[in-house]
């Protein structure tokens, strides 16, 4: 989308519509006042009949009838003052944005609502214009729609009235459009059939990104998989006609001597669950178990554009996860890049066995801190649901940095414990360990699965919950359904943050 920040005088404006934002029990301020005043008292009518009270989400349409340059005026509640925050705007814009297109209007305007202390003007754009974006996305690309165009709103202007702010403003749209295209392409690849998103054709767009921003990127083939002695992610995809791939790619923003910041992200393309065969009610939701992988292609291009100042890795293993007559089977014992063993309990415990591999690989890079985002477990589904995604990880320093980011981005996280204890239930009569530690805790069981593999800070998400609207996903208009790109704007956070 195309986006302007005019200035000047809003009674002299020609927009087809604008947005004003209002707090719940409050008056109107700002460019709303001389509107209204224009409108000869049409909002604080509204107001005082109370058929408009500001409630967050809450959203009624006036018609200017000709009195100003503007022709409609849209009103959206912003909730309680107290309640306000950036979470709060990116609601409200969304709400706003997804009504001006059912319109089927192809501009419109917004003022800049909600000035508060705790936020800079900085804080409150980018909210606005993530709101927006992240709300109007849409995956359409198997739509035909030949007879009906869908509808698409393609220019907006952001108005201030005061134009030494216009510079600031200019700067928070661009970071803000930069965050969004990274979340459109983990979407993108997240909400892609698997038969189309295979490995290789998503090591071939991450090349494309690479070459594009400035990003070395090595893939990785089956051959080069078993010199390193790869046997998780080779066992894995044994049952799969397509070959695997492991993407690494690396940014340097940092000066040549400072150790990286590493993001591994799962990338089944689809789980089946192998020989342990998932039931096949929601199996087409499977295709969203590479969205680990996705969220770090996003993030790398979202921090080679807005040139962070760190050196970055991102690890993705990519493979699906098929049942066949060459399948890895339970009973089996895998030996990864570490060189430690593993006994395969279940083969739909597949996402461990995969970064088993990658997080050993990362451990070249001696990475001053990891964060590694997967699709782990139905069991953080059943514990956190969908709005948090499951933290547990060895270094407290950056988990407190990954919560802080939460809260910020509303990417919210919520911790698990790591201990020791837990390990009791993944020891295996015959192996180092095994895939599987039973139903009670599965996702800490998992994540200590993982610790296996480290030798480094570090922080896995189980975005098991988050990575694409279910059952239990919070309404949010900036999460269309499907894929939420959940991780790209929580780890830009943490990256935006770590040298502050
Ligand atoms: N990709 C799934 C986890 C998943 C399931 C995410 C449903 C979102 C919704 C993962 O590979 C898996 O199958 N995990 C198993 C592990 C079990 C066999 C220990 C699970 O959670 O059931
Ligand atoms: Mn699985
Ligand atoms: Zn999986």
């Amino acid at each position: 989308m195309e986006i302007v920040v005019d200035t000047g005088l809003i009674l002299e404006k020609k927009y087809d519509l604008v947005v004003l934002g209002l707090f719940e029990g409050e008056k109107v301020e700002g460019a709303a006042v001389e509107i209204d005043d224009a409108l000869n008292g049409g909002i604080y009518r509204l107001l005082q009949n109370k058929e408009f009270e500001g409630k967050l989400k809450q959203i009624a349409l006036l018609h200017s009838h000709r009195k100003i340059g503007i022709e409609r005026i849209l009103l959206i509640g912003l909730g309680k003052r107290e309640q306000f925050g950036q979470e709060v705007v990116r609601v409200a814009s969304g709400r706003a944005a997804q009504l001006v297109r059912d319109l089927g209007l192809k501009r419109y305007a917004t003022t800049i609502y909600g000035h508060t202390e705790r936020l800079t003007l900085s804080q409150i754009v980018e909210s606005l214009v993530e709101g927006i974006e992240l709300s109007l996305y849409r995956y359409d690309h198997y739509k035909t729609n030949s007879e009906t165009p869908a509808k698409k709103v393609e220019h907006l202007d952001i108005f201030t009235g005061v134009p030494e702010v216009v510079g600031e403003i200019q700067q928070a749209v661009s970071t803000a459009q930069i965050i969004n295209r990274g979340v459109a392409v983990a979407r993108d690849i997240a909400n892609t059939p698997s038969s189309d998103a295979t490995p290789q054709q998503i090591s071939e767009q991450a090349k494309q990104i690479a070459e594009s921003h400035s990003i070395k990127i090595t893939v990785l083939k089956p051959e080069d998989m078993a010199k390193l002695g790869m046997g998780g992610i080779l066992g894995v995809a044994r049952g799969s006609q397509q070959p695997p791939r492991l993407i690494i790619m690396e940014y340097g923003g940092g000066s040549s001597n400072e150790q990286p910041i590493a993001i591994i992200g799962k990338g089944i393309t689809f789980d089946t669950g192998g020989i342990s065969i998932k039931p096949s009610d929601k199996m087409e939701d499977m295709k969203f178990d590479k969205s680990g992988a996705a969220a770090t292609i996003g993030a790398m291009q979202v921090a080679a554009e807005l040139k962070l100042p760190v050196n970055l890795v991102g690890v993705a293993p990519l493979t699906e996860n098929m049942p066949s007559g060459t399948a890895y089977k339970p009973g089996d014992v895998l030996k990864f890049a570490n060189g430690k063993t593993a006994e395969v309990i279940s083969t739909d415990a597949e996402g461990r066995l995969i970064l088993a591999d990658a997080l050993s690989y990362t451990s070249k890079f001696k990475p001053q801190a990891a964060i590694d985002l997967a699709t782990l477990t139905g069991a953080c589904v059943i514990a956190l649901g969908g709005a948090a995604s499951g933290l547990l990880g060895n270094d407290e320093g950056l988990k407190r940095r990954v919560k802080e980011a939460g809260e910020a981005t509303g990417e919210r996280v919520w911790e698990l414990p790591l201990w020791d204890e837990y390990k009791e239930q993944i020891k295996s009569e015959i192996a180092d360990m095994k895939n599987v530690g039973g139903r009670a805790g599965g996702t800490i069981t998992a994540a200590l699965f993982l610790s296996n593999f480290v030798d480094y800070p570090w922080v896995h998400l189980d975005i098991a919950g988050t990575a694409w609207t279910q059952d239990g996903t919070p309404d949010k208009p900036y999460h269309p359904k499907g894929a939420t790109g959940v991780g790209v704007r929580l780890i830009t956070e943490v990256l935006r943050r770590w040298t502050k």
